[in-house]
């Protein structure tokens, strides 16, 4: 059995001269939901693709699901599901299309595919709109369509890289309930979002910031830390806000 699902020790990435993640170290434990939280260009989609086996770290130690990223990218991927931030869907495939590719690429089952599509159709809600183009659904059903394809081959870990971005506040809430649910069967998510209210939601909070990780807490003991430094009540976004200003002042 394993102590966790995700084990990184001082892992950095640098692109040129330039450290996009800086000495990073957390755990996540089995079921867990995990965030990401930090500004535009922090590195949290470079971590998640370090963590995915897409991208070799120049050093430090990734372990996820057991496997070593850096030696056994093949077997992360057989057992991760990836939401990744720009690209997930082809926009010129029918939403049927789209379903079949992920089935081909994770190699699931054969008697079991039709059963699968069906489900992902259904929960994205697009009962009848199979031969629809891709391109043409709007974000947050698009979102949910490539969430169901993340997850086609069971994966018990799964990395959603800003999944709802640009969708309305129910459809989130929708989504959020998938998240839920997965980790009441055990399976752990790491998810990067902007969104304060969707943080809430996470068991912990990695808060990153110049490729540093510079808080990393459930968000109920975030805003005691602060509330003690500044004297309020503070929301995730004033947590978010002071210790990033708190991070630039330092540098
Ligand atoms: N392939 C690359 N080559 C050079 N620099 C890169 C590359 N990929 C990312 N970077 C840089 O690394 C830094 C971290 O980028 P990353 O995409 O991980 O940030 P992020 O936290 O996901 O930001 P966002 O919230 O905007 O998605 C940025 O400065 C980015 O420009
Ligand atoms: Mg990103």
């Amino acid at each position: 059995m394993l102590k966790y699902a995700i084990e990184v020790a001082n892992m950095t990435k640098k692109f040129g001269s330039f450290t996009a993640v800086d000495n990073i170290s957390f755990t996540v434990d089995k079921g867990e939901i995990f965030g990401f939280l930090g500004p535009n260009g922090a590195g949290k989609t470079t971590t998640i693709r370090m963590l995915c086996g897409l991208l070799a770290p120049n050093s430090g130690k990734g372990i996820v699901g057991g496997f070593d990223i850096s030696k056994e990218e093949e077997k992360i991927k057989e057992n991760i599901g990836y939401m990744s931030q720009k690209f997930s869907l082809y926009d010129d495939l029918t939403v049927s299309e789209n379903i079949d590719f992920y089935s081909g690429i994770y190699q699931t089952k054969k008697e079991t595919r039709q059963e699968k599509k069906e489900a992902i159709i259904k929960n994205a809600g697009l009962l009848g709109r199979e031969k629809e183009i891709t391109a043409h659904l709007s974000t947050s059903i698009k979102q949910h369509l490539a969430l169901g394809c993340a997850l086609i081959h069971d994966p018990k870990i799964v990395f959603l890289d800003e999944p709802t971005a640009g969708v309305d506040p129910i459809s989130r809430r929708k989504f959020w309930k998938v998240i839920k649910d997965l980790s009441d069967k055990g399976i752990t998510t790491l998810v990067s979002t902007h969104y304060m209210d969707e943080a809430e939601h996470c068991n912990r909070i990695a808060l990153i910031s110049g490729g540093k990780i510079i808080a990393c807490d459930a968000p109920y003991n975030l805003k005691l830390k602060i509330k003690t430094i500044e004297n309020m009540t503070p929301s995730l976004e004033d947590v978010f806000v002071f210790l990033v200003e708190k991070e630039r002042r330092s540098n």
